[in-house]
This record gives C-alpha cells, structure tokens and sequence, in this order.
C-alpha cells in the first residue's frame, strides 16, 4: 500500500499552522507532477468539466467520469492525500444515493475523501457519509454548482445577510463532521473570520490569505485553459502561450522536413 497523507495528517498540519496545499488534477502526469513538487492534497475537481471537458458549467459532468478520471490521478500518486469532487446531482437527491455515489469514488475511483458543495442544506448528507467512515471536504461560498442560482460566478458573502448565512453555513459542515472546509470567492475578511471561529482547516480559492490552506485549478494557474481567468487566479506560467510555439514549430519544422532529423531517424 502507498504512504499517502491521510487526513489525521491534514489535521496534525493544521494544528501545527502549517498552511495546506491544493491544488486540481485529472490525469496520470498531472498528478505525478503535483505529488513530486509535494503538494499535500491533490483534487479531482468537477471542475474538469470546463477545463477539460470544454464545458461552460460543471453541471453536466458525471460520477462514472469523475471515477474514470479520479483512477488516473490515484495511479500517479504516491503522496499526496486524493480528494474526489461528487459532481451536481450525486448527492443531492437522497441520502443512499449520496452514500452509494461517494462510496463509488472511494471503491472504485481509489480516492480518499470526496469534496461536495453547500452548508446547511448538506448538513445531514455530510453526516451520512462520515458515519460510513468516508471523510467529507465541504465547500461554501460561489459554488459552481449552483451557478443558475447565483445567477453568473459571482463573489458571495458581501452584505452582512450573506456573510451570515455563509457563516451558518461553514458552521454546519464542521458540525456535520467534515474534516476540512473550501471556502471559494467570499471577501477575505469573511474568510478571516470563519477560519478563526472553525476548529478544521479553511481551504481558499478566491477568499484571502487568511485560510488554512489555499487551492487553485491547476489548468488556471498554469495558462493552459485560455478562456476567462478569475481575478484571484496567480498564473504561475502561460503554458497556452509557450505550447501554442511549440506546436507552431512543429507545424513549421514538418512542413519544411526539418523534422524528423537524422538523430530521429533509424
Ligand atoms: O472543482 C474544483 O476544481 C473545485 C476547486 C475550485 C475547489 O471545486
């Protein structure tokens, strides 16, 4: 079996103020990447639904692909703790079905916790799964998922109404038993403030600098997805840029018989 972070691991991290690294995978080589460069959790996000997949929301993505994907990055992880997204309408509708679905990601996708999105309203699905041992990551504030409702990927919690019920809302899921917490595009005061009144780790996407731990799409913040960028994206590299030359030098070199040289040849 491989020594992978568990999320007693996490909480020590936590109690010890070391922040907490994030960030997304969904395949082998991404993974195998992230686990060198020793991030602590890697994510099967949803979020693979845009990235990937060329979606506009993650509404449409599945459990059977979020399993497909979630195998992928578990074979190429040693390390890290494996966090799997349960996609829009895996564990909204009832609790067996909610429990049938994240025991799936866990049985068969190999991951070690799943992440869903909502507060009060998750309360007792959270509870569900924790009580059959499957650790929970929760997520308040802009919730993808509920993009229709929001009406656009808005920043929430900024009138005093929502930041209250935001705060209910990170209050439940710690009730309910999540071992961790992502807080996304919420003000960073507000995000100051429920790190400080949670007693389990913050992980923020677009909530400040004062969480537990940050996470981001890794395809944001490598450039490789060029459609709109978050404010709160730090694009470490433009890999669309740099790949975008390569690609045209091998259209180029081909063209020319540049390509294959004889060092490529037998
Ligand atoms: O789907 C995803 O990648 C996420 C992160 C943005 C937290 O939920």
């Amino acid at each position: 079996m491989k020594k992978a972070k568990t999320v007693l691991d996490i909480r020590r991290q936590y109690e010890e103020g070391v922040r907490i690294t994030m960030l997304t995978a969904y395949d082998y080589p991404m993974a195998r990447l992230l686990d060198k460069a020793g991030i602590d959790i890697i994510l099967i996000g949803d979020s693979l639904g845009t990235v990937v997949a060329g979606y506009d929301t993650t509404l449409p993505v599945t459990l059977e692909e979020m399993i497909y994907h979630t195998r992928m990055v578990v074979r190429g992880t040693e390390k890290a703790l494996v966090v799997a997204d349960l996609p829009f309408l895996s564990y909204q509708v009832d609790l067996p079905s909610a429990r049938l679905n994240a025991g799936r990601l866990v049985k068969e996708g190999g991951a070690h916790a799943v992440k869903l999105e909502g507060g009060v309203a998750m309360r007792d699905t959270i509870r569900a799964l924790v009580d059959i041992d499957i650790p929970v990551m929760g997520h308040v504030g802009l919730t993808p998922q509920s993009v229709h409702r929001m009406g656009g990927y808005r920043v929430q919690g900024r009138k005093e109404e929502e930041a209250r019920r935001l705060l209910e809302d990170a209050r439940a899921v710690e009730e309910a038993g999540a071992f961790s917490i992502v807080l996304e595009g919420i003000p960073a005061a507000l995000a100051e403030r429920i790190t400080a009144e949670l007693h389990i780790p913050t992980i923020g996407i677009g909530a400040g600098v004062h969480c537990s731990g940050q996470v981001l799409v890794t395809q944001d913040m490598i450039g490789l997805c060029d459609k709109f960028s978050p404010k709160f994206v730090k694009k470490y590299v433009d890999l669309s840029e740099v790949l975008g030359e390569v690609f045209g030098t091998y259209v180029r070199e081909v063209q020319e018989g540049a390509f294959p040289a004889e060092e490529h040849s037998f």
